[in-house]
């Protein structure tokens, strides 16, 4: 691997570097000049009212959207990352993704081994099992040969996460995971990838609305506003009445809990 500028040969870059990212859509600015290091093995959710700029954000992270500014993965830039080598680095789950609506489950979660299969080939032994795993992880085993246009809300979200998984990249970023979850898949989700998080050494960019559930599972947090970074620290240091009593416009409580700040709306 080849050390960043300024970087001893012993320290690893971050899994995720993003500096004065800027992405503008149809002449509009909506992500201003972001800066934001993410750890290797570390777990950072961006939170932020509707319209912020989070997925924008997370897409040019993924090497989707076009941007201005600089976005390494591994110290590598992610414009300079063939297709293939991308999606081995970065697996993303995107907020509203697009199905074929006719695919099988088993088809759509294989679909993520497509970076290990040789154009024209056949997927092998390994990527089978690597589908049959993330299927089982998710508690998707009896939906293998269901259409995806015949499952629950929920029931997809679990899908996209576990074709995510199946393409085994190191980086995983997450729109929004837990949106379309009863509350205790979206516990099982959260907890499984933390789980993976550790066995696997994966790192985690993530954007949730659910603050005190984003505040339990992250190692730092995001605040974006307007399309920029407005607070960054630990959930107890982002996560203040004032921070978002300002930024969402609604008054809160923030209550002190084993896991992390726990945020209440209060009525006015
Ligand atoms: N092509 C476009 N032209 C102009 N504005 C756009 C375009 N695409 C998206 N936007 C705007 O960019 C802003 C940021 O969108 P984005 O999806 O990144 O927000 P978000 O923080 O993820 O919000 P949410 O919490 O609702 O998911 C929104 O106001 C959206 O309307
Ligand atoms: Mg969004």
């Amino acid at each position: 691997m080849t050390a960043g500028p300024g970087s001893g040969a012993a320290t690893d870059p971050p899994a995720i570097t993003v500096g004065g990212l800027t992405v503008r859509l149809d002449g509009a600015l909506i992500v201003d000049r972001v800066h934001l290091d993410v750890a290797e093995g570390e777990w950072v959710t961006v939170i932020g009212p509707n319209g912020a700029g989070k997925s924008t954000a997370l897409r040019a992270v993924a090497g989707l959207l076009p941007f201005r500014g600089t976005v390494r993965l591994h110290g590598r830039p992610v414009e300079a990352l063939h297709r293939r080598e991308r999606a081995r680095a970065v697996a993303v789950v995107v907020q509203n993704p697009v199905v074929p609506p006719a695919m099988s489950v088993y088809d759509y979660v294989l679909l993520g081994r497509t970076p290990y299969i040789a154009p024209l080939g056949r997927e092998s032994a390994a990527d089978l099992a690597a589908v049959e795993e993330e299927l089982a992880a998710l508690d998707l085993t009896p939906f293998a040969h269901r259409r995806l246009d015949t499952l629950s809300g929920g029931e997809r979200q679990r899908v996209f996460l576990a074709r995510a998984l199946a393409q085994g990249a190191r980086i995983l970023l997450l729109d929004e995971p837990t949106s379309a979850l009863d509350i205790g898949h979206q516990q099982e989700v959260l907890e499984l990838v933390d789980r993976l998080r550790a066995e696997r050494g994966l790192t985690v960019l993530a954007t949730m609305h659910d603050l005190s559930t984003a505040g339990e599972y992250a190692d730092r947090m995001v605040l974006m506003a307007g399309g920029r970074v407005v607070a960054a620290g630990v959930p107890a240091d982002v996560l203040t009445e004032a921070n978002l009593a300002e930024h969402y416009r609604v008054r809160v409580r923030v209550i002190p809990g084993d896991r992390g700040p726990l945020v209440v709306a209060v009525r006015a």
